[in-house]
């Protein structure tokens, strides 16, 4: 028998379980179908199984363009993310289209700030290069000077970009007692501005800080914001720490100030393609930290999210405000 209830596609089958027996409660979920069974889902099978959907439920990886939203056709309400991020969303046509959009903010700001600063000390104390030398024998007597990384205490930590996300990374950095916190903003941030936090320009930024932490949302506005030039100014002791979208980071530049040696290092949550192809040359720097995109990787936050995002869906469907709608 055809069930009335409004459709739901679901991007994938493992979204947490309670989120989906919420949503199950008053939607027909669909799963959608990959057309490669080991391969990436492709903005293709997102077409071939919208049409009819009351809702897509997503991902950040996942574009939301154009093409699904007029495959989708008129009974398409809302798009439930289950992200903060929403660049990967054409809000042109979702306009165009009328169609609404909840996301995730809030909840997982903790657990991102956790990853950027795990990102900070695992870049600037080498744990990876350390761990391998452990692990292949390199480990064999205290040698002076040997896998030393450099003191967060005492530098000069900046972030670009202090939202939610910026604010307690920048809480959480101020107990490793640095000598300075700079921070860019559309305008003064008090709560960082009590910690001792200085506004000052993107430039100035890039050019002062031992430790550059991108913590910005992709736009039109900050797409390569960690330009050439700007890469360019970095001290030769800085790392660069990026958990918001690869796009944020001129990632060309950015590999070859590490090839040439010209700053200290990367660790990176997000860049350009994700997955990164395994012959890209951001592979073979030992300078260079990366991590697969796992800013809100936690068991507790999954399931949050996704709760969240279930509750965005059903918001729409019962005619009440969302938890978190994106207004554009
Ligand atoms: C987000 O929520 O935007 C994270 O980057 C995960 O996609």
């Amino acid at each position: 028998m055809m069930s009335s209830k409004p459709k739901v596609l679901l991007i994938r089958d493992d979204f947490p379980k309670k989120a989906i027996d919420l949503l199950r409660t008053r939607c027909d979920v669909k799963v959608l179908k990959r057309s490669k069974k080991d391969g990436l889902i492709t903005t293709q099978d997102v077409v071939d199984c919208v049409p009819g959907m009351f809702s897509i439920f997503c991902y950040s990886g996942i574009p939301i363009n154009e093409q699904v939203l007029k495959a989708a056709g008129p009974s398409l309400k809302v798009i439930g993310t289950m992200s903060v991020g929403f660049d990967h969303v054409d809000l042109t046509s979702m306009k165009k289209y009328g169609v609404r959009l909840g996301n995730t903010p809030g909840i997982l700001t903790e657990t991102v700030a956790e990853i950027a600063v795990g990102l900070i000390i695992a870049t600037t104390r080498r744990f990876f290069e350390a761990n391998r030398e452990v692990k292949t024998g390199g480990w064999q007597e205290w040698i002076p000077g040997w896998m030393c990384g450099r003191s967060i205490k005492g530098s000069v930590v900046g972030i670009l970009g202090c939202g939610n996300i910026g604010t307690s990374i920048a809480e959480k950095l101020i107990n490793f007692k640095v000598s300075q916190l700079l921070y860019t903003s559309r305008r003064e941030n008090l709560a960082v501005k009590a910690l001792g936090g200085q506004l000052v320009t993107v430039d100035e930024l890039m050019e002062r800080s031992d430790f550059v932490v991108v913590a910005l949302a992709l736009n039109e506005d900050t797409k390569f914001i960690v330009n050439k030039d700007r890469i360019a100014t970095m001290k030769s002791n800085a790392i660069l720490v990026n958990i918001g979208r690869g796009e944020l980071v001129d990632q060309d530049a950015l590999v070859e100030a590490l090839r040439e040696k010209r700053i200290r290092g990367a660790g990176l949550d997000v860049m350009t393609p994700e997955p990164l192809p395994l012959n890209h040359p951001l592979m073979g720097l030992d300078n260079v930290l990366l991590l697969p995109h796992i800013g809100t990787s936690t068991i507790e936050m999954e399931e949050e999210m996704a709760v969240m995002t279930s509750q965005n869906i059903l918001a729409v469907l019962d005619g009440c405000p969302m938890p978190h709608e994106v207004i554009f």
